[in-house]
This record gives structure tokens, C-alpha cells and sequence, in this order.
């Protein structure tokens, strides 16, 4: 496949794993689902910076019903393809979530440190209820007992990079997933 935006990226993408129209097609279909489910509901997104912006954005779109969103950013990555094992909450939501249905949206669930904390901590708020959708899940590299109710696509243990995911913030803007090339 050509990804056509950004040429100088090439060297390091070993493969594309999911491919542009994949995750459009994914992302309408998920957006169906949602607007049927909470049709009459108050429903809030809320997604956990940096990684999920890019599938917040085309999901928000994809639903049709009225909704709000808000945002989290919880640190557990650095510029390194381990997890360092320790979650930080560095950005709360404004909203009082006991008046919604909360939809965490989470751009790829790894070993489920950042998310188990991340889903505590909304629960111990009361929202109405509270659901996972992941755009991406790694089953293998799971730490901690945690399954999302909703994923796109199921990935085997690879670095991946694009659509919002990144390699020592960079590759965010690739409009496909694809499998991080390791080197200079
Ligand atoms: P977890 O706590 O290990 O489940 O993962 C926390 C965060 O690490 C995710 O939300 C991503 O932002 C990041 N992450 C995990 N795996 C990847 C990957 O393959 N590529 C890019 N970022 C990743
Ligand atoms: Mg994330």
C-alpha cells in the first residue's frame, strides 16, 4: 500500500497492518452500534489522550445521535516500546459523569495497566454506566485482567504506529496502522 502523505516515513514501517478504508469501515460500523445502544440516552466519549484522538474524532462522527466527549490523559508510556508500569491521571474530565453513560474510547489496550486504573477511577464517580471500546487490543501482552466491550481489531504483540499511535511522538499522523520498524 502507498501512503501517499508522508514518504520520508517509509523506512520505518515495516508493514501495514490495517489499512485506511479497514478503519473507515470499522469506525462507520462501531458508530451504528453506538448510535443504536444509547439512542435517547445522555452519552459521554471519553477518550484518553494522546493515542485516541485520531479514532475519537472519526467515532464522534460516525454516531449520530447527540453526545458529548471529554478528555483523560493518563501517563504510562515513554519514548520506549515497554510499558514503565506506573499510571499517572494528568488531565480530568469537567463533566459530572454521575448524569451519563460513559464510553471510554482507547486507542489499543497493551497490558491493561493504564485502562484497569483509568476504569477504577470513572466507576468510583457512578457514572450510569461504563463501557470500554478499543480501536486496537494486544490479548497477549495483558498484565492485568481487563476486556474491553468493544474492539475493532484484535493485533498480535507488535509495536504498532499510526492513526493516533505513536513512536516517541511521532507517526500519530499515518492514516493506516502499521508495524513499527525497529532502527535508525
Ligand atoms: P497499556 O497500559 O500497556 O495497556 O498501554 C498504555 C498505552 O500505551 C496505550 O494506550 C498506548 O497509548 C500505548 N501503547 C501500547 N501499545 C502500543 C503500540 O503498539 N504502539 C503505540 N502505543 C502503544
Ligand atoms: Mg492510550
Amino acid at each position: 500500500m502507498q501512503i501517499t502523505n508522508m514518504p520520508e516515513f517509509h523506512k520505518h514501517i515495516k508493514r501495514v497492518i490495517i489499512s485506511e478504508e479497514e478503519l473507515r469501515d470499522a469506525v462507520q460500523k462501531t458508530g451504528e452500534i453506538i448510535s443504536m445502544e444509547y439512542k435517547d440516552k445522555p452519552l459521554l466519549l471519553v477518550s484518553i489522550l494522546k493515542g485516541a484522538y485520531v479514532f475519537l474524532a472519526d467515532l464522534s462522527r460516525a454516531i449520530t445521535i447527540p453526545h458529548e466527549i471529554g478528555f483523560m490523559a493518563a501517563k504510562s508510556y515513554f519514548e520506549s516500546t515497554e510499558s514503565s508500569g506506573t499510571v499517572d491521571i494528568t488531565l480530568d474530565l469537567k463533566q459530572d459523569i454521575s448524569k451519563y453513560h460513559v464510553v471510554i474510547v482507547e486507542d489499543i489496550i497493551d497490558t491493561g495497566r493504564t485502562l484497569s486504573k483509568v476504569k477504577e477511577y470513572l466507576e468510583s464517580k457512578g457514572p450510569l454506566s461504563l463501557k470500554i471500546i478499543t480501536m486496537l487490543d494486544k490479548p497477549e501482552r495483558r498484565l492485568v485482567k481487563l476486556q474491553s466491550d468493544y474492539s475493532l481489531f484484535t493485533i498480535p504483540d507488535y509495536f504498532v504506529i499510526g492513526y493516533g499511535l505513536d513512536y516517541g511522538e511521532y507517526y500519530r499522523n499515518l492514516p493506516c496502522i502499521a508495524e513499527f520498524e525497529e532502527g535508525e
